[in-house]
């Protein structure tokens, strides 16, 4: 089996503190807490709850590294990633792509992935020498599937046409370099320029489902489709 899947969390609610809300008092809080300046701190419903409130766009959706963070030790640990099929990365709203290296260990622990990301913002790679296990760039998703040269664009999304995982994934392995497209945010759908660069949208399931959840059928299916459990 020599494809590979380019799973991509697109349109990852994963930001710095915006400056319209730097001096809230809640993010002022964390950031006496963290002994960092809000413009280095990730945005983070957990902390900073009352001050996203005052996001002019998109409030609801915005500051949930935790969706990025279970999604990833699910695609990591799998026996797909494992076996050197997989690739990860994460597309987020303001137009960054963190490219994860497969071998990459997160840390368990929320706050301390949250304070990786929050090094990565800083200093663009970590480890800073050493093998990158994270790296961050400016860019979007047409930049990412022209890097991984994807031949088929899949985006998952309530208001696509229904199938099964299992049928979608049937389809991803007929093709050498596919890519799938599942939303990093908790509410609302994909922009319109996401939807125009996947060749198909599916609904796998006819409710709502959390990303992380659907990560872990799509990488199932994926492997079981591909032979990679004969
Ligand atoms: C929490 S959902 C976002 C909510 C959005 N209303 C939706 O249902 O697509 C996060 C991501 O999971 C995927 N997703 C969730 N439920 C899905 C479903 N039933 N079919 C296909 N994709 C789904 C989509 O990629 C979505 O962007």
């Amino acid at each position: 089996m020599s494809r590979l899947l380019s799973l991509v969390l697109a349109e990852s609610a994963v930001e710095l503190v915006p400056k319209e809300i730097a001096s809230h008092s809640a993010v002022r809080a964390w950031s006496r807490r963290k002994g960092k300046p809000a413009s280095e701190l990730i945005l983070d419903q957990n902390y900073h709850y009352a001050a996203i409130h005052r996001l002019a766009r998109m409030a609801e959706r915005r500051g949930r590294p935790d969706i990025v963070h279970y999604c990833l030790l699910l695609a990591l640990g799998s026996p797909l990633n494992m076996e050197g099929h997989l690739r990860c990365y994460v597309h987020t709203v303001n137009e960054k792509v963190i490219t994860v290296n497969p071998k990459a260990r997160l840390p368990r622990q929320s706050d301390r992935f949250v304070s990786l990301l929050e090094q990565l913002f800083s200093t663009r790679v970590v480890p800073r020498v050493g093998e990158p296990l994270l790296s961050l760039n400016d860019g979007g998703l047409t930049d990412i599937i022209r890097k991984v040269e994807g031949d088929y664009v899949v985006a998952l999304s309530t208001l696509g046409k229904p199938k099964s995982m299992e049928e979608v994934a049937g389809l991803m392995v007929d093709h050498e370099h596919p890519v799938l497209l599942i939303g990093g945010f908790s509410t609302g759908h994909f922009s319109k320029e996401t939807l125009g660069l996947a060749n198909e949208v599916f609904q796998i399931y006819p409710k709502s489902l959390e990303a992380w959840t659907v990560v872990a059928r799509a990488v199932y299916d994926y492997e079981r489709a591909s032979g990679l459990d004969d």
